[in-house]
Parts: C-alpha cells; structure tokens; sequence
C-alpha cells in the first residue's frame, strides 16, 4: 500500500514538474518571439530619416483579450515610448473606463511604430512595410477581439478604401495564421476630439465591445 503511495506520488509530481517547465519553456518562447519581434521593427527605424525615431512598440497586457490597434505615434508617444499617451490617449483611457476597463487590461499598439514626420499619416508604402509586422503581432497577443482605431488601422487589415463613417460598430473578421479574429472598427480618439458630436456612435462601439467581453468572460472565466 505504502509502495503504491509512493509510486502515485512519484507520477503526480514528475507530472507537476513537467507542466513547470513546458510553462516556463512557453513563457521563454513567448518572451523571445515578442523580443525578435521588436528587433525586426527596429530594422526599419531608418524609414523616415529623423534625428528621433524612438520605437513605440506597444503597452498593456500581453495576456489582454482586447487589442487596440491604431495608426501611428505622435510626438508625446515618440518621446515616452509607449502607445496612446497624448491627448488622444487621454481619451481613449476615459473611453475604455466608461466601460469598465483600465489600459493595462488591453493591449495597445499601432499600424506603424514610428512617428511619422510633421505627424503626418503614413503612407500605403511605409504602411505596407509594417504590415507583416502588426500581423505578426497579432499572432503572438491571439487576442479575442481586436479594435481597430481610424481608418488607416481599418484599410491597412483590409487592404481596401472603406468609409469608417460608414462601417464603424460592424463586427467584421480577418484571418492572420490561420486563426480568425473579430474585429470592430471605431472612430480614432484623434477624431472624436476633433469631431464631438460623433462621440455618440463611439459610445454605441464602446458598448458592443463591453458586451462581446462580457460574453467572453462568462465562456472562459
Ligand atoms: N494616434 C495613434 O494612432 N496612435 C498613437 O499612439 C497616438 C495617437
């Protein structure tokens, strides 16, 4: 009795201290992938010939279910490196707080992560330079929905001139690897605070995008 004990022991904790390690194997996995990721966009920190060309890769949880993905960082991003910190970022926070959630549960990042000059947007050549780099972003975070911020965001998934007036608050789904992901696109932060009066159908996008959650939450836990 006493022998089958130990043998019982013996399988349940090799079995335990597997899973530790093929974790561990998985989270080194993960931290490499997300560090070749940066290397690889770093290549193209020369693309607009600046005296800054600070890297704005990405902020939030890499764990986060909902991704946010805009166009491209402006000069407070550039200097502080990180995604959304200027005005518009402002009130993307007040956005995600109306429907309960922090940035640091989100995981933040744009289309093309490096300033572009003047603030100016960039261009369908420098954007598709990037491409390949957000998708493979994407891949790694596996978020269950993505938000995409503005047209350029919407265009660049899509590969196609959309009206965002027009599309905004319609769940739409692109495929990266395989896998397929739902999308919402909204106005961008930038625009709202230029426009307003269109922060009404923000708030109906908001909604869709607290509710899928909710539902996605109750599905996982
Ligand atoms: N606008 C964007 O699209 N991204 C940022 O990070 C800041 C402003």
């Amino acid at each position: 009795m006493d022998n089958l004990k130990l043998i019982s022991d013996y399988y349940h904790f090799s079995e335990v201290f597997d899973r530790l390690i093929y974790s561990k194997k998985n989270q080194n996995n993960k931290k490499n992938s997300f560090e070749n990721l940066k290397k690889e966009i770093e290549k193209l920190s020369t693309i607009y010939n600046k005296n800054i060309n600070n890297l704005v890769f990405a902020d939030g949880s890499k764990n986060a279910n909902l991704m946010i993905i805009g166009e491209a960082p402006g000069s407070v991003e550039e200097k502080m490196q990180k995604p959304f910190v200027g005005d518009a970022g402002k009130l993307l926070d007040k956005m995600l707080s109306s429907i309960n959630l922090l940035r640091k549960d989100t995981y933040i990042t744009n289309v093309v992560n490096f300033r572009p000059p003047d603030n100016r947007k960039p261009t369908t050549t420098e954007i598709n330079q990037f491409f390949p780099l957000i998708k493979k972003h994407v891949d790694l975070i596996k978020p269950k929905i993505i938000l995409l911020l503005g047209s350029t965001a919407l265009e660049t998934f899509f590969n196609k001139k959309y009206s965002i007036t027009k599309i905004r608050g319609t769940w739409l789904e692109i495929q990266i690897n395989n896998k397929i992901y739902d999308c919402l696109p909204s106005f961008h932060p930038a625009f709202l605070l230029r426009q307003p009066d269109q922060k009404k159908f923000s708030w109906v996008d908001l909604k869709l995008i607290r509710d899928r959650l909710a539902k996605i939450n109750s599905v996982y836990g």
